[in-house]
This record gives structure tokens, sequence and C-alpha cells, in this order.
């Protein structure tokens, strides 16, 4: 039988994904001071192990302000950089690229986990500490949501630095892939969306305007790497509030393609309150319309992401030239050799060799003593 495009490998300027499934960016608010520790490791190690084409960090914030919450990953200082070395190692041995997802939360951070219990901010007895939020105005995401300060002009630039800074560790960190993320409401979303941005300076206004400060940051990200590493910038295709559509995306995509971004990774909602709160109704694939639009309206490869739960659902997306990657959220929490599964359900794994020796020689012979081969 042919190879399944989801296992057909995909270049991306000098970074070659071994296969199309993409472990996608998951906080999990286990860092002290952003640095990756052995948790991590374990973590994400495993969907390496699972072999994942891509391994994503979770956001990874470009300055301390910039954290949702006290527990995420950073890169805003170069003592952070051994750390993510550890993990970039460890991916990189089992096969996986190592990539990773940059950060401001803006109005949305200083945030409880999304587990917390009400009134309470990250694990009890851990002294968690509110910050001071930034945003575009002094508007808050929700009723009940942190105040932020409205960022000056030169503010904002300053930031711009700090998303150049963060890329420049990641590759220093041996990071193959970055992302800029700039969806769910973050820092990024919320000055693209005019239900958030009402400044009335060169960095808001019409949609040129909202749009000049994420496509400054992907020109700097893009100048601070390697012309051989990839970057993907992640988007809301919709807000969840009315304020920006998809059509807004595509004109947004093509603009980043310009710029020499490689990826352009779909996700949607977000703008007004928790990312889990999105305000976009959810069902098996449901953004993958907006990777397609992209992709064919943009020109521009992109990723499909929300609710793709198996193997010849991800291979049908790929098939329909609705996406170039596909990546797995919570299925991959639930099933972390998601990939390896679905090699078993498109027959393209008969004898096991995708998996590390250590596991398929043994599930091969158990194939045979259960009567199956
Ligand atoms: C535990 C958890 C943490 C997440 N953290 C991030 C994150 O750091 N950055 C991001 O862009 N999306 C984050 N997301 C969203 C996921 O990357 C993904 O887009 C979403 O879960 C939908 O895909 P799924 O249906 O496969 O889970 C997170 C989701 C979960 C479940």
């Amino acid at each position: 039988m042919p190879t399944p495009l989801l296992f057909t490998p995909l270049t991306m300027r000098g970074v070659v994904a071994p296969n199309r499934a993409v472990l996608s960016p998951m906080v999990q608010f286990r860092a002290t001071d952003g640095l990756v520790n052995d948790f991590h490791l374990v973590h994400l190690g495993k969907f390496a192990l699972g072999k994942f084409g891509v391994v994503f960090t979770e956001n990874c914030a470009v300055e301390p302000r910039g954290r949702v919450t006290q527990g995420d990953l950073g890169l805003w200082d170069d003592g952070q950089i051994a750390s993510h070395k550890r993990l970039t190692t460890l991916l990189k041995a089992e096969g996986s690229v190592a990539a990773t997802q940059i950060t401001h939360s803006g109005r949305k951070g200083s945030t409880p986990r999304t587990f917390d219990k009400p009134g309470a901010l990250g694990p009890e007895g851990a002294g968690w500490q509110r910050w001071e939020v930034v945003g575009p105005t002094d508007q808050p995401a929700a009723e009940g949501w942190l105040k932020p300060r409205a960022l000056s002009a030169t503010e904002i630039e300053g930031l711009v630095t700090k998303f150049a800074d963060a890329a420049r560790r990641a590759d220093a960190a041996g990071y193959d892939v970055v992302e800029i993320h700039a969806a769910h409401g973050y820092l990024l979303a919320q000055f693209l969306s005019p239900i958030s941005n009402t400044r009335n300076d060169i960095y808001g206004g019409d949609c040129a305007g909202r749009m000049r400060f994420p496509l400054d940051v992907a020109r700097a990200v893009r100048a601070a790497l390697p012309a051989n590493k990839a970057l993907f910038v992640r988007v809301s295709a919709v807000d969840g509030a009315g304020g920006w559509d998809v059509a807004d995306t595509v004109v947004f995509a093509a603009a980043l393609k310009e710029l020499g971004v490689d990826v352009v990774d779909c996700s949607s909602g977000g703008l007004t309150g928790a990312a889990t709160a999105a305000g976009v109704t959810r069902s098996p694939g449901f953004q993958v319309p907006f990777a397609a639009a992209v992709r064919r309206q943009a020109g521009v490869a992109s990723m499909a992401v929300g609710l793709i739960l198996d193997g010849p659902q991800a291979e049908a997306i790929l098939r329909a030239g609705d996406a170039d990657l596909i990546a797995i959220g919570r299925q991959a929490l639930y099933e972390p050799f998601w990939p390896l599964h679905a090699a078993q359900a498109l027959g393209c794994d008969p004898d096991w060799t995708m998996w590390t020796p250590e596991y398929g020689w043994w599930l091969e012979k158990r194939e045979h003593t259960l009567g199956r081969k």
C-alpha cells in the first residue's frame, strides 16, 4: 500500500519532519522561574518515544509578565537556555523535531491554573503572586479579570525585541521550529481584534494598524532565526467574539507568508475569557475549515488542530488538501503514542518497526502469540 500522507516527511527550510503528526503546545503549570525540569523531560519525552514528527513545548513567555501563570515555561533569560537544551537533546535523540512556542499573555496574564478552585492562584502553599498585566488598552479580558495597563508605543517596540531575543534563545537551545503564539486572546491576538484593540495610534485602527505589532514580531523573529529553521504562527482564525474572522485571517496569513513564515497553525477563539471558553462550537475537526481556508486562499502551509482523534481522520484531512500538518492535543494526553497507534490503524506498520525496537520487537512477537500474524 502507498505510504499514508500522515507518515510522509515534510521539509520546511532545513527542517525535515519525519511525519505530519505534531504534538500541540500544552501548558502544564509545572515550571519554576520558567525553567525546564525533570517533569517536562518525562512529559514531552513520551511524545518523542510515541514518534510525533514534531514535539512542541508549551507556550514559553518572552518576559516574566507575559506568562499566563507563574508555572509557565520561559525564554526570557539566557540562564534558561541550558534547561531547554536538555529537552531538545532528548527529543532529537528519539527522532522528533524539537519545537517551541513563544508568547506574551498580555491582559490574560497572572491567572489561576485552569483547574484551580475559585479564589485560588496556583498550587496550595506555593506562594504564587499576582503581577501587573498589560494590554492594548486598559480593558480586561472579561468581568472579574485583572485590569491591564495600556502599553505605550515605546513598550510595544521593546516587546518586539523581546520576542526576537526569545527566538534567539530558542535557536541556541536547539529548537528547530519556533511558533509565535498569536491566538487564544493572548497579547498578539488582543492587538488583532477590534474588540480588544481600540487604540488610535499606529498600532490600532484599521486592520493594517491592528496587524502592525504582530507583523513586526514575525519580521523580527524571522530575522533572529537562522534561515534553515522554520517559523510557525498560531492564529485564532476567528476570535470567538465577532471581531476578527476568517477573511481577516487570510489577509494576515498572506502577510505572514511574505515575511517568511512557513506554517500558519489554525486555532480559534479565546479573546474574551479563558482559552477553554472559546466561544466557538466544538465538534470533531471543527477548526479544519480554517486551516483549509488559509492553505488555499493565502497559499501558505497550514496546520490543523482541534478534536482530531485518530489516524484515519488525520489522513482524510491531509488527503483533502486541507492542511499540511496535524496537531494533536488532548488525544495525545490520553494516548501519548498516538502516531504509532495511527500507523497501526492505517496499516502502514505491519512489522512494528516504527516503534523504538525495545518496544516494537516485543509487540510484534506478541502478535504471533495472539495468532494475529
Ligand atoms: C492542557 C492544555 C494546555 C494547552 N496549552 C496551550 C499552549 O500552551 N499554547 C497553545 O497555543 N495552545 C494550548 N492549548 C491548546 C491546544 O494546543 C490545542 O489547540 C487544543 O487543545 C485543541 O486541540 P485538541 O482537541 O487536540 O486538544 C492547550 C490545551 C490543553 C488541553
